[in-house]
Parts: structure tokens; C-alpha cells; sequence
């Protein structure tokens, strides 16, 4: 028995005549008593059946049993629909399938939800994800990603990259989140890590004298979750000896030029424009700014170099900054808002979130009766400040005035309900981030990347000099429309470096041994200059799917409390399976 001849996208005008058999679900159904349609869907398309009792009585009979999703095999001729009948929507809409056979192969019973409509309870879709996936919207988010890591490996391939598997049940590697731990039954009271990358790994391969490393790497990070976070996700990993970030960039140009000709079938221009951590934050408030929305920080500390304002003043005389942000067209925001915005602010760490409405020609503010005519007249230049503008001011330290504006520069894109062209690619470099980032909670400093990315050459001597801050690193994000897709760096590859650098981050000389001992061995014996990136695949298909969450080009994804719910794991597990591990549960899930 054959099950098709054709997919339910294949059928034309030029076919009809033709018997052909194809097989599907039962997408929608119109029974008009007599005659029966059935939209017979596939993953590649749709094509009307029709039923015609006084043609094939039998056949039809059955037809009027058939319930959604139901799965069948039909045969019958091509024809063509009545004229007024044809649907412009469908690549087979101007014809139909004149039925003489048909064999239901499973039938369906009614589903827990519709699958031709929009669900707003992900939680159910998750549940029956392998429903919510025949959705045609969803088939070809699933198409998509295929697409992007077929067109990724093809651009390594060409350009003699490897792919290498690297382990899976691996050893702890500090890249910041926490780790996924799986307890070994061969070796009691130990664990291994699953991966949060595969960092140390590609490094190692370097030193194995790879050269040209890739993994389309499933990562696991232990974090909390949001719309572009997943505990397990995916990067396209790739690492490289004797090169520069020069070569870095320029090879994921091309690959990005691959990806959106295959995905969208647009020429992207190269290449992509770049711009210092520094300047990111300062004219942006973020390190992966979204520089769609033309608004940016402006620094008015000279203006009021003079002011008597207590709040600015405090600012300036503590050797902080005063920067104001000019929401364009937002003077029309409510008390509310600006509530929120206010505690957004707080919860930054700023004290308040000083603002001046200009409404009906006045500016409305608590704070323009402290500022003098001549520093309103600067203010007004330099903002370009308009009838209808809302400007919003931070006054503190410089890393808090960043933070907070940066988040209410987002939050006023929101509330403005600006919407930006969907075709619109704001690539961005990101570079010279800083080396080293000080934790008050841990009073020590930590790395921003990892503890593996290579000082600036400059910059190193400043490490001696106990000007941490200031140390910059050979690093790089790649940011397209404000989500960070990407970042890598060139790495440390001597031995007394990496030491120095572990040192800095207060890992003591036997923690080096016991935890990155094979590192800095295969860095004595002859590991050469080396250094890579990571996309993150699912957020990259995301933004191309013009997907809301992450979750949406994830087959099976977890919820946001971690959660994957069709298989409802994680999941209790036998007391038995526990002992054989040497692990006591001290929660009863
Ligand atoms: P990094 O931690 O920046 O670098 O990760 C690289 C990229 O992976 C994506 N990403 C995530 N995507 C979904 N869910 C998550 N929880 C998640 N976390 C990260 C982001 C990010 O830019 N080993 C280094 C790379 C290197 O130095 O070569 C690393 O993993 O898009
Ligand atoms: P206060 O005199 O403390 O009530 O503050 C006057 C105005 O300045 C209020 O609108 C506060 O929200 C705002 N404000 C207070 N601290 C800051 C700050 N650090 N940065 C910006 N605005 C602030």
C-alpha cells in the first residue's frame, strides 16, 4: 500500500485529471448534509477534499463520520473548484480532490484544544505539545530552525571546521549560572556537571591541535527563566587557533549573511557596525543596546555644575553623574506610569526618577523650580526638548544612572507603542567589555564573561597595579535588535596568565589544581593562541520567527518554573533508583 502520491502542498491546476492519494489529518470539516469538504492539512500544506454522495455514496458515508484530526488516506481525481470557490491563500486552492477511496487510519478524539486558533494557556499547548506543534505556525518555526542550523553548519563545513561532540556528564565550568548536577553511581559522593558550555572542552581542543572547532551544543544553566531564557538551550559553539577577533568577526558576518538569505532571502550588509561597552552604556544604559529606537542618554552634568538642586548637586559632589533621557511624544503618560517607572528606578538602586512633562507649553515637573533660566535654556538645547516630550533625569553614581535609564529608555519604547519594522536588523558589535566586574554581595571580583577571556595587551600591567576595574578584556557580544545572540573572546593560552587571572578571582593555588588543573597543564605543553564564540541558536531563530519566547522554536521547551509538562518532568523518583546513587532526599516531592 502507498500512502501519498503527493503532500497536501503540491497539487496545481496543472494536475487536474491526475489520480493522486495523499494522507493527513483532518483539518476542518463542512458537512452540508449531502456533500462533505475536509481540509486534509499535512506538515507541508492543505488541500480540499471533496465527498460526493451521488458520485461515490459509500465513500461519502464514510466521509460524514470523519471528527478533526482524525488521520486519513484518500484517493480520488484532481479537479478544479467552482468558479467564486477558489481560496488565493493556499498554494492548492484552485483545486480539489474529487474522493473515491478513503481509509481512516486513526481516529482522533476530541481535542483538549483547537488547533486553528490562538491558545492564550501555554501551559495546556505544552501539555500536548505534539498537538500544538501540528500547527502550522509552529511546523515551520520547527522548518526554520533546521533551516538556520543546516545553513550554519554549512558555512563551517565549507570554511574545514570540525564538528566535535564534546561531554555531555562533564565537569563544572564556571560560566556564571549554577550548575545541573548528575550524581555517579560508579563513584559515589561524586557528580558530574552537565555543561553550561562547552568552554574548557573547544579550549582543549585547541590545544589537541584542532584548529577549527563547531558543536551545535545543547548548554544547561540553572538559572531563572524568562521569555529568552530556557535551562537548556542551545548554542552554535565555535573556537579557532591563531587568529584575531578580527577573524572572529568577519567569519560570523558571513555566516549571518547565510542565515538570512536561507531564513528570509534578504542581503544583509556587512559589516555590522561596532560599538565600546563604554559608549553602549553610556548612550544607551545597556550592554546589548536596541539602537532601533533612535532616543538615547544624554550626559547634562555641566549644565548644573552650578545647581543648587540638593538631588543633583549630592550627585555631582559625590563624584557621580546627572543624565537625562528625552522620551519623545511621552508627556502624555499617566501618574501611574510614572509610579512604575519611579520604582523600576528604585529597584536599581537610584533614590527617585526626576522628570519634566512639557504640556500646553509649561513644564510640568517638582523639580524646574529649582533650575535657573540659563540652565533651562542649555537643557532645552541639548535635548531638544518639544511640546509633548517627557524628560526623565538620574542623578547618582554613573553605573546606576546607566542602569536605570537604560531600563526606562525600554520601558517608554513600550509604553509609546512603538513598533518597529519587522524586516528592521540592527546588528551590533559589542566590544571591549571589561575584564573583571566587583560583587559587593561576595566582596571579590568575578569575571564578566569567563575566568578563560584574555586581558586587553594594553591592559594587562593594570592587573599588578590592583586597577581591576579598568582592565578591559579581548571580548565581544553580538546583538541584533537589543537581544544579546552571541558573544566570545580571545582567550588566555599561557599557563602563568591563567593563574594570575584565577588568582584575581580569588581562586587559591590548590582550587586551581583540583579544578582547572587540565587546563593549565595543556596550556604548558604548547597550547597556541586560540579564541571563539557562541550564538545562541534558539534566540536566534526567535527574533527570525518573529517569535515572542524562546519557548516558540523549542520542540519541547520548559515552562517558566522549569518544568516540561508533557512528560511532567522533573518527576519523583524511586527510593531504589536514590539508594543506588548514595543520595538521601531530604524534600518528598
Ligand atoms: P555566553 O554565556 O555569553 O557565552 O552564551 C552565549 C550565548 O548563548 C545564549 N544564551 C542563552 N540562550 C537561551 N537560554 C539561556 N539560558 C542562555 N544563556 C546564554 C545567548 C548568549 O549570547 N562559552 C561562552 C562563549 C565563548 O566564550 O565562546 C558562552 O557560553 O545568546
Ligand atoms: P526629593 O527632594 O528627594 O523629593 O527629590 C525631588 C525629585 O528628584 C523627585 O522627583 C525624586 O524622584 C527625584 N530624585 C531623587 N533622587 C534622585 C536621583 N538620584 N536621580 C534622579 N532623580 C532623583
Amino acid at each position: 500500500m502507498k500512502f501519498r502520491t503527493h503532500t497536501c502542498a503540491a497539487l496545481r491546476a496543472g494536475d487536474i485529471g491526475s489520480r493522486v492519494t495523499l494522507a493527513g489529518w483532518v483539518g476542518s470539516r463542512r458537512d452540508h448534509g449531502g456533500v462533505v469538504f475536509v481540509d486534509l492539512r499535512d506538515r507541508e500544506g492543505i488541500t480540499q477534499v471533496v465527498f460526493r454522495p451521488e458520485e461515490h455514496p459509500a465513500v461519502a458515508e464514510a466521509a460524514h463520520g470523519l471528527r478533526d484530526e482524525d488521520v486519513i488516506k484518500v484517493s480520488g481525481t484532481v479537479a478544479r473548484r467552482l468558479e467564486g470557490t477558489e481560496n488565493s491563500k493556499l498554494a492548492t486552492g484552485d483545486v480539489e480532490i474529487v474522493a473515491d477511496e478513503i481509509v481512516v487510519l486513526n481516529k482522533a478524539e476530541v481535542l483538549p484544544f483547537p488547533l486553528d486558533e490562538q491558545i492564550a494557556n501555554e501551559d495546556l499547548r505544552l501539555t500536548h505539545r505534539y498537538l500544538d506543534l501540528r500547527r502550522p505556525a509552529m511546523a515551520s518555526n520547527l522548518r526554520l530552525r533546521h533551516r538556520v542550523i543546516k545553513t550554519v553548519r554549512d558555512v563551517l563545513d565549507a570554511d574545514g571546521f570540525w564538528e566535535i561532540e564534546t561531554p555531555i556528564l562533564s565537569k563544572s565550568t564556571p560560566e556564571g549560572a549554577r550548575d545541573f548536577l548528575v550524581p555517579s553511581r560508579l563513584n559515589p559522593g561524586s557528580f558530574y556537571a552537565l555543561p553550561q558550555a562547552p568552554q574548557q572542552y573547544k579550549q582543549l581542543l585547541m590545544a589537541a591541535g584542532v584548529e577549527k572547532y563547531f558543536q551545535i551544543a545543547r548548554c544547561f544553566r540553572d538559572e531563572d527563566l524568562r521569555a529568552d531564557r530556557q535551562p537548556e538551550f542551545t548554542q552554535a559553539d565555535i573556537e579557532m587557533s591563531f587568529i584575531t577577533a578580527e577573524d572572529i568577526f568577519a567569519l560570523i558576518e558571513r555566516m549571518f549573511v547565510a542565515v538570512f538569505r536561507e531564513a528570509w532571502g534578504v542581503e544583509i550588509a556587512t559589516p555590522f557596525p561596532r560599538m565600546t561597552y563604554r559608549e553602549a552604556m553610556d548612550r544607551f544604559g545597556s550592554d546589548k543596546p536596541d539602537t532601533r529606537y533612535a532616543q538615547e542618554i544624554v550626559d547634562v552634568g555641566d549644565i548644573f555644575a552650578g545647581t543648587e538642586f540638593k538631588v543633583f548637586r549630592g550627585a555631582l559632589d559625590g563624584g557621580g553623574v546627572v543624565r537625562a533621557l528625552n522620551a519623545k511624544g511621552l508627556a502624555k503618560i499617566t501618574t501611574g506610569q510614572i509610579e512604575e517607572l519611579t520604582g523600576m528606578a528604585k529597584q536599581f538602586g537610584a533614590k527617585g526618577l526626576a522628570f519634566i512633562k512639557c504640556e500646553n507649553g509649561e513644564w510640568k515637573s517638582p523639580i524646574v523650580k529649582f533650575f535657573t533660566e540659563a540652565e533651562k535654556a542649555a537643557l532645552r538645547e541639548r535635548l531638544s526638548i518639544e511640546e509633548g516630550d517627557l524628560v526623565l533625569f538620574g542623578a547618582d553614581r554613573r553605573d546606576i544612572v546607566c542602569e536605570v535609564l537604560g531600563r526606562v529608555r525600554l520601558r517608554a519604547v513600550e509604553i509609546l507603542g512603538i513598533t518597529h519594522d519587522p524586516r528592521r536588523l540592527d546588528f551590533l558589535w559589542v566590544v571591549d567589555f571589561p575584564l573583571l566586574a566587583w560583587s559587593e554581595e561576595e566582596q571579590k571580583w568575578n569575571a564578566v564573561h569567563h575566568p578563560f577571556t584574555r586581558p586587553k595587551a594594553g591592559d594587562v600591567a593594570l592587573l599588578d597595579e590592583e586597577r581591576h576595574a579598568d582592565v578591559r578584556a579581548e571580548a565581544y557580544d553580538i546583538v541584533l535588535n537589543g537581544v544579546e545572540i552571541g558573544g566570545g573572546s580571545i582567550r588566555i593560552h599561557e599557563a602563568d596568565l591563567q593563574a594570575k587571572m584565577f588568582s584575581v578571582l580569588g581562586v587559591g593555588e590548590d582550587q586551581q589544581a583540583s579544578m582547572f588543573g587540565h587546563l593549565l597543564k595543556a596550556f604548558r605543553f604548547g597550547a597556541p593562541p586560540h579564541g571563539g564564540i557562541a550564538l545562541g541558536l534558539d534566540r536566534l531563530v526567535m527574533l527570525l520567527a518573529h517569535a515572542e519566547s524562546i519557548r516558540d522554536v523549542i520542540a519541547f521547551p520548559k515552562n517558566n518554573r522549569g518544568v516540561e509538562l508533557m512528560t511532567a518532568s522533573p518527576s519523583a523518583v524511586d527510593f531504589r533508583q536514590l539508594r543506588e546513587l548514595y543520595i538521601a532526599s531530604t524534600k518528598k516531592a
